[in-house]
């Protein structure tokens, strides 16, 4: 799928590492056909930018703790006496007179008078206007002591719900057939006219909604067929194991073959089944911030449009061969799903900073990783999985190859011009997950986040009630598994 970015007003794109190698006569003199979009050079420009915004921010706006929609939340301490009794009322009056929405409220003994026990801290979370949060700071500092922020950190806004998706539609339009003079149907208007109209299926689409089957031409199958066949024979020498095991269920139950192109409502089903994970309708490149939040709630944005038939081997910009062929297998196999989700979890509400390192670890991973397995590596990104050339660059002695470190991943120069000099090798999934886990909890962010499966919802944890709440729930499923075993013992 494609990814674009957003956080602020300016938009990037994620690289989608669509298949831009055309395979010649010989496997050893590939040539690379396209320049690449990356995913990393638009989150880099979407920070440069942020942070230009930022040095003109105003010291008023930094106590915000989160903005969104002209609200402003904020976390509020301050120390009232209780010999001082009006002081709560007229405190409280100051919340209600600016229509301040009382999210959460603690009290505990002020620890600065607590010899006399004459008065009690208070922690206030509340969404009030943005234009009133100064007035209504200094009216709370002229009935309570000691009146402090929460440290001064903003977030970008994220979605906390699947249903919020539809928010997150972000495109980046510079590789757009009707823009891009280098792409290939930059001047076919009949196959642009073509991208528009399964493009609108997806400006149309809602989450819940099914997703609408396209009815694709002759030359549009020819185009998959000849990838198909070209790919299909690679993929047994080339691919890890998940990758074919998930590619033969597709073909068994999904109408994954060389003479059609499966319907993403049928693959989205299948998905559901084996990891939970849906597809979404996207008509581009969406922006990196928007791509990695839907992994976060187990959504794929996927392109529904195939490349031009002129060049079957290569698109400049994602497509459903890259979607169907690159990641949809891997997408099925539920450590690899978990690995998605944890990378998408890790992006929401992160800096701008971050949400760069994270494209660059998407990047060497899931679009370019390899893997050990058996004692070979094997190939499972899916920008190798759906461009014969790379994939067999990849796997020659031509490139260097590093063991697969997050800190590494993160950092690491990625090249657009032509094949990726350096990949990374994963011991396992697992190993890669769990790697990936100890990068995470180094990002800066002033809560976690947990995804509800139940309610298919983000929910943030930043208060210990949340976490004791979490925790219960994980007490009940450990239990729940440990008299499963003792059955079985
Ligand atoms: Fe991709």
């Amino acid at each position: 799928m494609p990814l674009s970015s957003s956080s602020t007003s300016s938009t990037k794109s994620l690289r989608r590492a669509a298949s831009e190698l055309e395979r010649s006569d010989s496997i050893t003199s590939q040539r690379f056909l396209g320049r690449r979009q990356s995913l990393i050079e638009d989150a880099r420009k979407e920070r440069e930018a942020a942070a230009a915004a930022a040095e003109a921010a105003e010291a008023s706006e930094q106590i915000v703790f989160e903005e969104d929609n002209g609200k402003a939340l904020l976390n509020l301490f301050f120390t009232l006496r209780s010999s001082k009794t009006p002081a709560l009322s007229r405190t409280l009056k100051v919340f209600e007179t600016f229509e301040a929405k009382i999210q959460h409220l603690e009290t505990r003994p002020c620890r600065k008078l607590k010899d006399s026990g004459e008065g009690l801290e208070y922690f206030v979370r509340c969404e009030v206007h943005l234009s009133d949060v100064s007035t209504l700071i200094s009216s709370i500092k002229r009935n309570a002591e000691d009146v402090k922020t929460t440290k001064e950190v903003k977030f970008h806004w994220f979605p906390k719900k699947i249903a919020d998706l539809d928010k997150c539609h972000h495109l980046v339009t510079k590789f757009d057939p009707d823009l891009d003079q280098d792409h290939p149907g930059y001047t076919d208007p009949a196959y642009r006219q073509r991208r528009k109209m399964i493009g609108d299926i997806a400006f149309r689409y809602r989450h819940g909604q099914t997703i609408p089957r396209v009815e694709y031409t002759e030359m549009e199958i020819a185009t998959w067929r000849e990838v198909y066949s070209t790919l299909r024979e690679l993929y047994i020498t080339h691919a890890c194991s998940e990758y074919l095991d998930a590619l033969h269920l597709l073909e068994r139950h999904c109408g994954y073959g060389p003479n059609n192109i499966p319907q993403l409502e049928d693959v989205s089903c299948f998905l559901k089944e084996r990891t939970g994970f849906l597809l979404r309708p996207v008509a581009g490149l969406l922006s990196a911030r928007d791509f990695l939040a839907s992994l976060a709630f187990r959504v794929f944005q996927c392109t529904q449009y195939i490349r031009h038939p002129s060049s079957p081997m290569h698109s400049p910009e994602p497509d459903c061969v890259h979607e169907l062929l690159g990641h949809v297998p891997m997408l099925a196999d539920r450590t690899f799903a978990q690995f998605s989700q944890n990378l998408g979890l890790a992006s929401l509400g992160a800096s701008d900073e971050d949400i760069e390192k994270l494209s660059s670890l998407y990047w060497f991973t899931v679009e370019y990783g390899l893997c050990k397995q058996n004692g070979e590596v094997r190939a499972y990104g899916a920008g190798l999985l759906s461009s014969y050339g790379e994939l067999v660059h990849s796997l020659s002695d031509e490139p260097e190859t590093r063991q697969f470190e997050p800190e590494a991943a993160a950092m690491q120069p990625y090249q657009d011009q032509t094949y990726q000099p350096v990949y990374f090798i994963s011991e396992s999934f697992a190993d890669a997950k769990e790697k990936f886990r100890g990068y995470v909890a180094g990002i800066k962010r002033p809560f976690s986040v947990r995804f509800d499966p139940f309610t298919s919802s983000v929910e943030v944890l930043d208060n210990p009630l949340k976490i004791q709440a979490g925790l219960d729930g994980v007490k009940d499923e450990l239990k729940m598994l440990t008299d499963a075993l003792s059955v079985l013992s």
